[in-house]
Formats: structure tokens, C-alpha cells, sequence
């Protein structure tokens, strides 16, 4: 780890105790998650806490996620208010996730789906206000057209890991790399959507957010 990766984490440390603040419930989730051997590969508490200020911002009352893990992110959506559908593929992702969301006391408000997300989303009703893509990467640009199918204009499509530490420069990187290399590319291009492309740094190291209105 370099002394970079160092003050990126330290400033979301202080970033955590004071403008995104103190969080026993998230906390709870992410312990819980951990010791049921989940990876630690959620959003930071200061993304997490934009995607409910960008929800919120949108007035979304429905939202979809792509990719639930834990249900980190879904909760921090789920407090803006809006109704939030996420689907997973791992049976006991979803588990500790439904079990993380009774936690959060918003049971009412998340419905987690079981099953690979390109045999669910076909299943949805829509349209949603916003959506979060954040599962299996090589099937991003996949996703983000279902997501197109399933919202109208003026919606809010965020995509995770889009930069994944610069790895998208290099024609020799990760089966993950290149497809966010392809999507963005892709994007560029899409006149379904305006959109851009937002690096990000902290405790997860050098990453982005794709963010997408459909027009
Ligand atoms: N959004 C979460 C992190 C998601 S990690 C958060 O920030 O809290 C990616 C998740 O996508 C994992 O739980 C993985 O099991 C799930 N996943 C992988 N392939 C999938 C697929 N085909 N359909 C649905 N979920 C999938
Ligand atoms: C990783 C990080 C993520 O945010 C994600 O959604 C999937 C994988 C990772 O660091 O491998
Ligand atoms: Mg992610």
C-alpha cells in the first residue's frame, strides 16, 4: 500500500466521524457481513451516503440495484425514502442481506431478489427512477441497457468501479477492466443518456462513478 492509499483512507476516516457521521446501524450491517465471510467490497459510508443524497435529489421512489452483496448499499438507498429492488445471485449474499435490512429496520422498504440478475431483471415492471449497477463487472454495459429499458427519461443510472485503479488505460488489464474500459466507451457514444464519468479515491483506493440521465 502506498502512503497515498494511506491519506485517502485516513480522510475517509475523518470524513466518517464528521460530515458523513457516526453510523451503529451500518456498523452492525458491515460486522455482520464480515463474519459471515462476505467479501468487504461495499461502496465506502461517504459513496454510500451520496447514492442516498443523489436518490433523495432525484425524488426517486423507486430504485433498482444491480448487485446486493450484504445490502450495504441498498440500505443507504433505502433511507432516502424510495422503494428499493436489488438482486443477487449468491444465495447467501442474499441471506445476510435480508437479515441486514431486518436490522436496519427497513424490511417494508428493501425487497431482495434471488437469482442471476439477467434471468430477474427481465421479470420487472419498472419503470425506476433510479438504478445502481454494481455486480459482475463483465456484464455491465448489459445491465446499464436493461436499466435503460426499465427507466424513462430524467432518470439516474450509477455505475460502481468504473476506473478500477487506472486499470482501464492498460489493453492488457483484467476481464473487469476491459469491459469498464468497453462500457465507457460505449457510453460515449449512447444517445439514450447523458452522462460522465467521476473518479473516485478513499478507502476503497482509486475507483469511479459512472453517472447517466436518461434523456
Ligand atoms: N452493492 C454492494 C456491493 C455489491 S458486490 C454494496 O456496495 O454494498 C457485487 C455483488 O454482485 C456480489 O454480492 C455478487 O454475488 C453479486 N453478483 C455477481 N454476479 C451476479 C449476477 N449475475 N447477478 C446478480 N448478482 C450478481
Ligand atoms: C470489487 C470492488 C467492488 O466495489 C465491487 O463491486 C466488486 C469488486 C473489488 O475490489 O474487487
Ligand atoms: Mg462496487
Amino acid at each position: 500500500m502506498t502512503s497515498k492509499d494511506e491519506s485517502w483512507q485516513a480522510v475517509d476516516a475523518l470524513l466518517e466521524g464528521t460530515v458523513v457521521g457516526e453510523d451503529a446501524v451500518q456498523d452492525a450491517v458491515l460486522h455482520a457481513s464480515k463474519e459471515a465471510g462476505l467479501p468487504e467490497i461495499q461502496v465506502s459510508a461517504a459513496q454510500g451516503k451520496l447514492l442516498m443524497l443523489l436518490a433523495r435529489l432525484r425524488g426517486a421512489s423507486t430504485i433498482l440495484e444491480i448487485g446486493t452483496l450484504g445490502g450495504y448499499s441498498a440500505i443507504w438507498l433505502a433511507r432516502s425514502g424510495g422503494r428499493v429492488t436489488t438482486l443477487e445471485a449468491d444465495p447467501k449474499h442474499a441471506t445476510v442481506a435480508r437479515a441486514n435490512v431486518e436490522r436496519a429496520g427497513l424490511t417494508s422498504l428493501v425487497d431482495v431478489k434471488l437469482g442471476p440478475a439477467l434471468d430477474t431483471l427481465p421479470t420487472l415492471a419498472g419503470p425506476f427512477d433510479m438504478v445502481f449497477i454494481d455486480a459482475d463487472k463483465p456484464t455491465t454495459s448489459r445491465y446499464f441497457d436493461w436499466a435503460v429499458k426499465l427507466t424513462k427519461p430524467g432518470a439516474l443510472i450509477v455505475v460502481d468501479n468504473v476506473v478500477r485503479h487506472g486499470a482501464i488505460l492498460d489493453e492488457k488489464a483484467d476481464a473487469n477492466a476491459r469491459a469498464m474500459r468497453t462500457f465507457i466507451e460505449g457510453l460515449a457514444t449512447d444517445r439514450r443518456v447523458s452522462a460522465t464519468v467521476i473518479q473516485t479515491v478513499g478507502t476503497k483506493g482509486w475507483d469511479g462513478f459512472a453517472l447517466a440521465v436518461r434523456i
